[in-house]
């Protein structure tokens, strides 16, 4: 019996990944950074097998799961077709969240790259882009939970070495300290299943009016955004990664099978992070991922921000969870 453990970020991302083509490749490049306390532990225990297909069980804290088991268990098949001594086992999967399961935070991008690195662990494969490669399989937005600094994912003329097959480290020593310890506040405006998955909402992005005006957006975004993070410009920066979220939620309204995942404590939230901007000595943004919470950033040097942002959440009765940047994907 061999048995490995992982432990892996969820990922904020700043320019998002929106739209997909074929092999889970994104229609444009996406940034983000790894999240400190939305974790995803999971450990993989692999029995030799004599014949036949291979069987898996997994177990979200301690208890079988039937839903994660038929999900990985299709993740592993198409992991074999690459890796094929995987279906030479059987498996025990168990993990969980730091963060509550249900919370409303997607577990996808540190659930795939946990289970990513224990699969390379148990096959001896620890090129962090092939674990990348993996984990996208799985998630799309799983690559970019594997390095400590920011991640790029998708092709882009700016950089030959940003691919569509796994996400790319982006140097450090080219980010002005403002943005090197990003602070993230959750706000959990609501925390149940989303109506529209986001596998959903990728593939209404084929039949948008936008799609093209969007992978140009992106890819100016991203441009933009590098800029700002070397020169330090929280300004330009605030406006591209509101202008992100705005856009991915404008996608998903704007199409003509249109549907809304926000709600009146999303924008509550918005128009407070709004009023806290007139005043321009705080350097504090929001920004959305595919569903109705909001994630608000704002630099290390502006943590008195926070006594503020938990006296709102609280008036409001708005759960909050705690973030910040966090350290890519580890074996433990
Ligand atoms: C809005 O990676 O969850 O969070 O590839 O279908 O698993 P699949 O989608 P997923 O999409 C994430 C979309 C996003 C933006 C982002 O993380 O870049």
């Amino acid at each position: 019996m061999m048995k490995v453990t992982w432990r892996s970020p969820a990922n904020l991302a700043l320019i998002k990944y929106w739209g997909k083509k074929e092999n889970q490749f994104p229609i444009n490049p996406s940034l983000s950074f790894p999240l400190l306390n939305c974790l995803t532990q999971t450990s993989v225990e692999a029995l030799e097998k004599a014949t036949g297909d291979f069987d898996l069980k997994c177990y979200l804290n301690n208890e079988l799961h039937l839903e994660f088991t038929q999900k990985i268990k299709k993740y592993f098949q198409i992991i074999a077709e690459i890796e094929p001594r995987i279906k030479n086992y059987h498996y025990k999967v168990m993990t969980q969240n730091s963060f509550p399961h249900g919370a409303g935070i997607a577990s996808s991008a540190s659930g795939y790259s946990a289970l990513a690195g224990c699969l390379g662990s148990l096959f001896q494969q620890s090129d962090i882009k092939t674990l990348s490669h993996w984990a996208r399989l799985g998630s799309g937005s799983a690559c970019r939970s594997f390095y400590d600094e920011f991640s790029i994912w998708g092709e882009s003329a700016m950089n030959p070495s940003w691919r569509d097959e796994h996400a790319s480290s982006y140097p450090m020593e080219r980010v002005h300290p403002l943005f090197q310890k990003m602070h993230n506040l959750i706000f959990l405006v609501d925390t149940h299943e989303k109506k529209v998955s986001s596998s959903e909402g990728h593939a209404l992005m084929q039949s948008s009016h936008f799609k093209e005006a969007r992978i140009i957006q992106a890819q100016l975004n991203l441009k933009k955004i590098l800029s700002s993070l070397e020169i330090g410009d929280w300004e330009s920066f605030q406006r591209i990664v509101e202008e992100e979220a705005l856009t991915l939620h404008g996608l998903m309204l704007a199409h003509e099978k249109g549907y809304s995942l926000t709600n009146d404590k999303t924008w509550g939230v918005i128009h407070f992070i709004r009023e806290l901007q007139k005043n321009k000595k705080n350097q504090i943004c929001f920004t959305l991922d595919a569903g109705p919470n909001v994630h608000v950033l704002f630099p290390q040097n502006q943590s008195s921000l926070k006594a503020i942002l938990h006296s709102f959440a609280e008036e409001n009765k708005i759960s909050c969870i705690e973030s910040g940047w966090g350290t890519g994907a580890r074996q433990l």
